[in-house]
């Protein structure tokens, strides 16, 4: 699958940046975002990256609010000039969050969403991830994951092991990650795996809930 950096949008704002691949892959996702989050709450988005993303759902799924985040400051500037934009109201603004601090800037949220972060991040950015989406759901909470794995050790396409080797060429802590390894990770804090989806261009859609004994959050 061809990876284009994120270029500037001619619209709303000189800070919206738009990446050809969240064009192509947010309704494929929204799809499966439509079946898997919960009704109402808010979801957390990690790694917002350019914002198209988070104003695409929003608009879809108006009884949700959207938090978006991401550590980089231009991204987060983007995806302000998208939100504002689009003039929607359930879109809270961007917070700096890095996955892998084992602090966040929220305490709770009803869903997670990540698309395309574990393998263009250290492990450390999973690991916390993990742990973050441990902390801050309630029980029976959704961790969505959305990017390409490798499956029992082997890359799904030669396009993907392609990128693997790119990846790790920029920056030997990234590259695609096992699944599994990503599932055992999840399972050691109490998310379970209930879904993977094969969606376009060699990605998955994973699905994790929160066990209701790992939940910070449970009633009762
Ligand atoms: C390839 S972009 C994906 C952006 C967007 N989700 C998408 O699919 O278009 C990766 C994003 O991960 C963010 N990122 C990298 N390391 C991170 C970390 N440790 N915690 C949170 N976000 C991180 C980057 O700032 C960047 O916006």
């Amino acid at each position: 699958m061809p990876h284009h950096p994120p270029s500037h949008a001619g619209g709303a704002s000189t800070f919206a940046r738009s990446a050809p691949a969240a064009e192509r892959n947010k309704t494929p996702i929204r799809t499966v975002l439509e079946r898997v989050l919960p009704r109402q709450g808010v979801v957390l988005e990690i790694a917002s990256g350019t914002g198209q993303h988070v104003v695409h759902f929003a608009a879809a799924l108006p009884e949700l609010v959207w938090q978006p985040s991401d550590p980089d400051p231009e991204a987060r500037a983007s995806i302000a000039a998208h939100a504002e934009a689009t003039g929607l109201s359930n879109i809270l603004a961007p917070i700096d969050l890095d996955a892998s601090h084992p602090r966040w800037r929220v305490d709770r949220a009803d869903a997670i969403i990540c698309i395309n972060m574990v393998h263009i991040a250290p492990w450390a950015a999973a690991e916390g991830l993990v742990a973050g989406a441990a902390r801050v759901l309630p029980p029976g909470g959704v961790l969505f994951l959305y990017g390409p794995f490798r499956r029992h050790g082997y890359h799904t396409a030669p396009s993907n092991e392609a990128f693997d080797a790119d990846l790790r060429r920029r920056d030997p802590q990234w590259g695609i990650r096992d699944l599994e390894s990503v599932t055992r990770l999840a399972e050691s804090h109490g998310l379970s795996l209930q879904e993977i989806v094969e969606m376009p261009a060699n990605n998955c859609s994973v699905i994790y809930t929160l066990s209701a004994s790992s939940s910070r959050h449970a009633s009762g």
